[in-house]
Order: C-alpha cells, then sequence, then structure tokens
C-alpha cells in the first residue's frame, strides 16, 4: 500500500516554518518543553526529515547533526502509530549511512524507548532529566549494517 505521507531531507533554510509548526505543536504545547531550549543553534546547519501529509501539511519532523546525533523525531497525534516516525527515522538513517558515519545516537524520552528499540538502539548510560522530561542516551551501530 502506498503511504498517505511522504517525508523528504530538507536544510532548516527550506523547511523550517513547517518542522517549526510540527516541534511547536508536540514538543511545546503537548509536552510543555519551554521554547527556549526547544530552538538552538543546532537547526541551521543539521539534516532535516520533514512529514508531510498528501494535502501538503506538515506532520512530523526529525533532525541529525553532522556528528549522527539524532534528535526532534515527533509526529502529530492524529498521525501516530502509522509509520510516520519510521519513515523519518528510516530517512535520516540512509542519510547517515550515505555519510560513512560509523553510529548514530539519540538522547531518547524513556517513554519512546520502544520506538527506538525498533531500529536497534541500545541503551548507553543512565537516565537524565532535560527539559523536565526523563531521556536516557541510545545508540545504533552501522558497522553491521
Ligand atoms: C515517538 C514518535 C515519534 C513515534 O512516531 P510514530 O509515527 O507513532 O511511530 P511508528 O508508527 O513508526 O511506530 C513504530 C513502532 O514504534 C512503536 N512506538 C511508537 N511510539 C511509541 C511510544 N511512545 N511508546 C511505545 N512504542 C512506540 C509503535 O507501536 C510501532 O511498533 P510496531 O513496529 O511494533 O508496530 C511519536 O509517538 C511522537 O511524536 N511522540 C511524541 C514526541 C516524542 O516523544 N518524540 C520522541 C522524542 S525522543
Amino acid at each position: 500500500m502506498v503511504n498517505p505521507f511522504t517525508v523528504s531531507l530538507v536544510s532548516w533554510h527550506d523547511g523550517g516554518p513547517l518542522l517549526r509548526l510540527v516541534r511547536e505543536a508536540v514538543f511545546i504545547r503537548e509536552q510543555g518543553v519551554p521554547e527556549e531550549m526547544e530552538w538552538d543553534e543546532f537547526d541551521a546547519t543539521c539534516r532535516h526529515a520533514l512529514a508531510l501529509s498528501l494535502r501538503g501539511d506538515a506532520i512530523g519532523s526529525g533532525r541529525m547533526l553532522m556528528n549522527g546525533h539524532i534528535g526532534r523525531i515527533a509526529v502529530l497525534p492524529q498521525w501516530r502509530v502509522q509509520k510516520v516516525g519510521t519513515a523519518i527515522m528510516e530517512a535520516l538513517l540512509a542519510e547517515a549511512r550515505g555519510r560513512h558515519f560509523k553510529q548514530v545516537d539519540v538522547d531518547a524520552q524513556v517513554q519512546a524507548m520502544p520506538f527506538y528499540h525498533g531500529f536497534d538502539f541500545r541503551e548507553e548510560g543512565k537516565p537524565f532529566m532535560d527539559a523536565g522530561l526523563p531521556h536516557i542516551r541510545m545508540v545504533k551501530s552501522l558497522l553491521a549494517d
């Protein structure tokens, strides 16, 4: 079946306004992340994944720093558990492999760990608090791929 959405890799320059809509809805309004913590200097240099519905509405986001650090994976509530997050992660992993990164990592929200386990990310170290939410560092090796 053809997905009712698309995912593309974009720069912040091109995708910023649409990516902002998703991150504002999910991280700032839904999860209560302080606005000043959501936006940082890394957005300008990251590779971003932008998910769009077939109508062209922004429905999901993700980003990867050029050191392989993945973050800001978010899908609007009404689009969850329909593999949008999977498509975002696959796009970022393809980018990481294309750049010959040996591994990627994520500071995962503890509640989202099962999502990352599905891509063979493994916990490293102890949970910590960030933006008021429990997180844990998770790492995925790309060497065996
Ligand atoms: C986490 C998130 C991005 C997942 O996106 P999604 O589009 O719903 O994920 P998918 O449909 O691709 O799910 C893939 C698998 O992960 C599982 N999964 C997804 N989110 C999960 C969660 N929060 N807890 C447990 N399992 C989860 C799905 O059940 C699915 O399992 P399956 O392969 O056995 O069917 C989305 O729930 C979200 O935006 N949550 C709020 C923001 C957030 O927590 N972001 C992560 C920050 S670290």
